[in-house]
Formats: structure tokens, C-alpha cells, sequence
């Protein structure tokens, strides 16, 4: 008997998705120029995004020093997005695991899983070339995203995808066309934001099946998750260790930064589309709504 997690669309979706990946593809090694130097007093993202941008602290700074901050907290992104990739491509090589390797939903699943591995690897390069450490999302969230890898299989699966994936992306299709960022984070965010596109597709198609096929016990699971992963991510984004690094105290600073109203607004920006998502697809009812409040991106 097909189930509707089964439906002929799926594998026409899984279709598209295989002929688009075929057609523009990127090797990092090859389609990005490591070699080309970064440019003197340049911001690394746009300064409007840096999480400390219109406070009394970022008035104080230097300029050399607001930039210092931006290649540290793209870094710090860079890193997170590393995190979660590695979470991504388990999620998906268990989403798999018991399905026909011939169908092309399969088959799709692992050329994302390839995708993200070329994405963690260019990241990873990013990181190095800028000097900064693997910051990393800090040891409770770590731990956090340790459960989420090994034991999640409902609706929160690709809910998961899509948090990281949504908010990642809106951040990157500024960043790479603003021409006073950094050439290299520039390609690097245009590279992500093509094969993303794909990757969101699949997730937007898949989380609609889930949760319609998705008992009333599961889908009230999948929201809390849902919450709790889009707080993690929210607050999680900048390491206090990035402060430090360009001399400020890293307590105070993270506690300004996430009270800053023009840090907050960017957070409500980049996952507009992402809330209006979830609460066409009733992801976003029951407790789970004050931890969605608490993160800010929803009022
Ligand atoms: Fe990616
Ligand atoms: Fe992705």
C-alpha cells in the first residue's frame, strides 16, 4: 500500500533536485581563490549585521577593531554552520537508512550529504585563512545537537534542516552581493546560498509530508524540538570567545549583543520566512512559543 510519505511527487521533486545539482555544482578546492589576499580594513560581513552594531559598547570601538569583530564573528558563524552540517548529513544518511537505494529521493539525499560535506570543508578553509580558531557552538548546544543527531526521526528532522539552512541563507544572499564585504566571504556565501537553494527545496517538500503523516504526540514533539533548536541557533551564533578575541569582555559584550534591538531585528529578518513556514505547517503552537519569544524572532 503507498503511504503519503510515498507519493509519485516526491521522487518527481527528488527528480528536478538531481538534474539542477548536475547541472551547477561547486569543488571549493577548485571554484575558490584561497590564494588571493584579504583586503586591509575591509569588513567580513556587512557591519550592519555585527552583533554589537548601534550599541554604546560598538561606539567605543575602533574601526580596525569593528572589523576585527566582523572576521571573528563570520568565523564564529562559519564554525557553528560546520556544527550543524555535521548534524545535517547524519540526520540525512538515517533518513535513508531503511529506504530503496534506487529511488531518487535516496539518491538525492546523498548528493545533499556530498554538498554538505564540500560546504563543511570550505568553511573549514575560511576559518584557517582568517585566522580564527573553531569556535564552535558552545558545550551545552554541542551536546544538545549530539542527541538531536542520534535519536531524531519525525517532523523535527527536516524542521532542523531548515532552521540552520533558512536563517544561514537570508544572512549570505545580502552578504554576497554587498561589494564593501570581503571578496572571499563574498564567493564563499554565493557558493552556499546556490546549492542551499536545493537543500531548502528538498526540506520545505519533506517537513509538509512529516507532518501530515505525523501522529498529534509527534507533531507536539516536533514543535518543542523546534523551539528549543531555533533558540540554540538564535543565541548560539557568535562564541563570547569571539569578544574576547579583539579585547573585550566577553560577558558583557554577549549580554549587550543579545539585547541589542538592531541584533534582535536582524534575527527577526533573516528568519521571517522561516517563522511564516513553520506556522503554515503548525509548527508553532503550545509551550514551545516562549522559547520562540525568548530568541527573538518572534514578538
Ligand atoms: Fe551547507
Ligand atoms: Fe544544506
Amino acid at each position: 500500500m503507498r503511504t503519503l510519505l510515498d507519493r509519485p511527487d516526491r521522487e518527481a521533486m527528488a527528480q528536478r533536485l538531481l538534474r539542477a545539482s548536475a547541472q551547477k555544482s561547486f569543488d571549493p578546492e577548485v571554484d575558490v581563490d584561497w590564494e588571493q589576499p584579504l583586503v586591509d580594513g575591509m569588513f567580513y560581513m556587512p557591519e550592519h549585521r555585527v552583533s554589537l552594531y548601534g550599541t554604546p559598547l560598538w561606539e567605543r570601538m575602533s574601526h580596525a577593531q569593528r572589523v576585527d569583530l566582523s572576521r571573528h564573528e563570520i568565523a564564529s558563524t562559519a564554525s557553528v554552520g560546520i556544527w550543524f552540517e555535521l548534524i545535517l548529513l547524519q540526520l540525512l544518511a538515517r533518513h535513508i537508512y531503511d529506504r530503496p537505494a534506487t529511488s531518487d529521493h535516496v539518491r538525492y539525499a546523498l548528493v545533499e550529504v556530498g554538498d554538505e560535506c564540500r560546504h563543511s570543508v570550505m568553511f573549514s578553509r575560511m576559518i584557517e585563512k582568517l585566522g580564527c580558531p573553531t569556535y564552535g557552538p558552545g558545550r551545552l548546544a554541542h551536546t544538545l545537537g549530539r542527541l538531536l543527531k542520534s535519536f531524531a526521526t519525525g517532523p523535527e528532522v527536516f524542521a532542523a534542516f531548515l532552521i540552520a539552512e533558512e536563517i544561514l541563507d537570508a544572512f549570505q544572499r545580502e552578504l554576497m552581493i554587498d561589494e564593501s564585504v570581503q571578496p572571499l566571504v563574498r564567493r564563499i556565501s554565493h557558493i552556499h546560498v546556490i546549492e542551499e537553494a536545493r537543500h531548502l527545496r528538498y526540506a520545505h517538500d519533506e517537513l509538509g509530508r512529516q507532518m501530515a503523516a505525523a501522529s498529534p504526540a509527534a507533531r507536539t514533539w516536533a514543535r518543542w524540538v523546534v523551539a528549543r533548536s531555533a533558540w540554540t541557533v538564535s543565541s548560539h551564533l557568535v562564541h563570547p570567545d569571539a569578544y574576547a578575541a579583539v579585547g573585550l569582555d566577553p560577558r558583557a559584550a554577549r549580554r549587550m549583543a543579545l539585547a541589542n534591538p538592531a541584533r534582535r531585528e536582524s534575527m527577526r529578518w533573516a528568519s521571517s520566512k522561516l517563522v511564516r513556514f513553520f506556522a503554515a505547517s503548525d509548527l508553532l503552537s503550545g509551550p514551545g512559543l516562549l522559547l520562540w519569544r525568548r530568541s527573538g524572532l518572534i514578538t
